[in-house]
């Protein structure tokens, strides 16, 4: 079976950060989001990985992947989308990569707790056309939804629908056998102008093929806004064991910490579960709880909760709640009194007055 993971699109929900980053970099709990799909699919013994790209961002993403590949495990060859048409464009953009072979499909901006394994396994059991997974949401409208018949077959999947027919949104994880070709061919764009993956999967129900629908165990994130990136790191944070390689000193820690090499905190309080890369300097700070700082940064009389701080960035004297501040950011000077909720692209300089 190849791995495909899909790294293309446009990260328009996710703007300014995506202006300047491909969301699938995005680190959640110091780790880049894509890295955790790549691991599930080496973990289901899939280790040739097609990985779809865009022109924009293409050249970060395939530097991130060449660089954890080895590491990971599995082969990469990539695959340039030209223009973000859809999930089902991105596929049969992949078809030569596929080449008749079964094929599982990752949305790169997608975590699922438990990873992969198991439908894999199901999948290669049972051999239906097609696997999908499903997963309860509150905000049904915002995904591809399921509709299911009492005996659990799938009678109708719809993207994005005004009037939800379940609260079963489709997980972005979907196993096909090669007959999928047939239905990424045959589809129309949508209203949206897009070429749906449901409108593929839809095709093969229509056309009387086995189509099989699992609800997953563990939660599911897609983390298309700032709210989702924040919740999925809250989840995994939340799982984190304490580990300890820097230097703590006159600092009080609760709850778990995860310190990198070279770092130091100095007279500090840190509320757990927090992540601290490696060379961090944090100084008379408050940090946590669900709060990661990327490599190299310096944080000093700050206050950081529910935040993603990226590598190489500096705040010093805010205080900062569900923000996320890129690579290379810096916040300083005369700050607001009060606590602020910032989304921050890379290389940026907030200077207080
Ligand atoms: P989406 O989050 O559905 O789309 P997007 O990345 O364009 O984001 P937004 O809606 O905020 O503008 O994409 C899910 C995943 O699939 C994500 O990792 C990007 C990838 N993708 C492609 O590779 N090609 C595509 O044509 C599309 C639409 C998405």
């Amino acid at each position: 079976m190849k791995g495909l993971v899909l790294a293309g699109g446009t990260g328009s929900r996710l703007r300014p950060i995506t202006y300047s980053m491909a969301k699938q970099l995005v680190p959640i709990a110091n780790k880049p989001i894509i890295e955790y799909g790549l691991e599930d699919l080496v973990e289901a013994g899939i280790t040739d990985v097609g990985i779809v790209i865009s022109p924009e961002t293409g050249n970060a993403i395939r530097e991130a992947v060449d660089r954890c590949a080895d590491r990971i495990g599995f082969h990469p060859s990539f695959i340039l989308q030209d223009v973000p048409r859809g999930l089902a464009h991105a596929l049969m953009t992949a078809l030569p990569f596929i080449d008749g072979d079964d094929c599982l499909m990752y949305l790169g901006d997608n975590l699922v707790k438990g990873g992969v394994a198991d439908v894999v396994r199901d999948f290669q059991h049972d051999r239906p056309n097609c696997q999908i997974m499903l997963s309860p949401v509150d905000n049904p409208s915002a995904f591809g939804v399921a509709d299911l018949a009492p005996d659990g077959s799938i009678r109708q999947l719809v993207e994005k629908p005004a009037v939800p027919p379940s609260n079963l949104a489709l997980v972005g994880v979907y196993l096909f056998d090669a007959t999928i070709a047939e239905a990424v061919h045959a589809i129309q764009p949508s209203r949206r102008g897009e070429y749906e993956i449901t409108d593929a999967i839809q095709y093969q129900i229509e056309k009387g093929r086995d189509v099989r629908a699992s609800i997953v165990s563990g939660w599911w994130k897609d983390t298309g806004t700032r709210e989702d990136l924040l919740a999925a790191q809250h989840l995994v944070i939340n799982e984190m064991s304490h580990e300890i390689e820097g230097e703590l000193i006159d600092t009080e820690v609760r709850g778990s910490l995860h310190l990198g090499k070279g770092s130091q905190v100095i007279d500090s309080r840190i509320v757990g579960p927090v992540v601290i890369g490696d060379n961090v300097q944090i100084l008379r700070s408050t940090i946590g709880p669900e709060t990661s700082i990327g490599d190299e940064s310096q944080v000093s009389d700050a206050i950081i909760e529910s935040s993603i701080v990226m590598d190489r960035s500096g705040v010093h004297g805010w205080k900062i709640r569900s923000s996320l501040v890129g690579r290379g950011t810096r916040l300083h000077g005369a700050a607001p009194a009060a606590f602020v909720s910032i989304m921050l692209g890379e290389q940026s300089e907030i200077l207080g007055e």
